[in-house]
């Protein structure tokens, strides 16, 4: 089987959650198979082959799961994201719409050096809202968007179209139409 297919194999469809009408994408699942797990870090980093990364930042809490794996692997440091109010020194925050509300996320603000080119890597794209917030603090840091990685796309809310303008190194490994 290919990494797609073992990953949709695994990732479970939760209807009506966290709102009524949103199919939620479960990752859950892929994190009861360490060797998947091995393996799918593995695949970011053939596919990130000849992409200068300084480092890996990720998004609360999902993003965290992976994000850190691909840190470790390509020897680079993490830098997490996190919904406001949770991270404890001095933050830059960015607002975003979700597929079901509102958010916004923050980053410490000596957390990236100006100048450094930073991997963002979440579990899922739907909208785009969150990586485009998450790309504006990388840039209002003065560090620049190398690429952007997924495990899950979600085709039909085309947020691929938002990061576009920040990076065209958009990677995702399962794309559902
Ligand atoms: C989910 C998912 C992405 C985001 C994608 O996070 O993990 O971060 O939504 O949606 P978008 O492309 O429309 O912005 P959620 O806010 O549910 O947080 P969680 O990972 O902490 O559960
Ligand atoms: N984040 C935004 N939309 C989502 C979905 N449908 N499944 C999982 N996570 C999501």
């Amino acid at each position: 089987m290919t990494i797609e297919q073992q990953i949709k194999a695994v990732i479970r469809d939760v209807k009506d959650f966290p709102k009524p009408g949103i199919v939620f994408k479960d990752i859950t699942p892929i994190l009861k198979h360490p060797q998947l797990c091995n393996d799918i870090a593995d695949e970011y980093v053939r596919r990130l082959d000849g992409v200068k990364i300084d480092e890996v930042a990720a998004i609360e809490s999902r993003g965290f799961l992976f994000g850190m794996m691909i840190a470790h692997k390509l020897h680079v440091p993490f830098v997490p994201i996190r919904k406001k109010g949770k991270l404890p020194y001095k933050t830059i925050e960015q607002s975003y719409n979700l597929e079901y509300g509102q958010a916004t996320l923050e980053v410490h603000a000596d957390a990236i050096d100006e100048g450094k080119i930073v991997l963002i890597h979440d579990d899922l794209l739907a909208t785009g809202g969150t990586i485009d917030a998450a790309a504006k603090l990388i840039e209002k840091l003065g560090a620049k968007v190398g690429a952007i990685s997924f495990l899950v796309e979600l085709d039909f809310l085309k947020g691929r179209e938002k990061l576009l303008p920040h990076s065209n190194q958009i990677i995702s490994l399962v794309n559902y139409q």
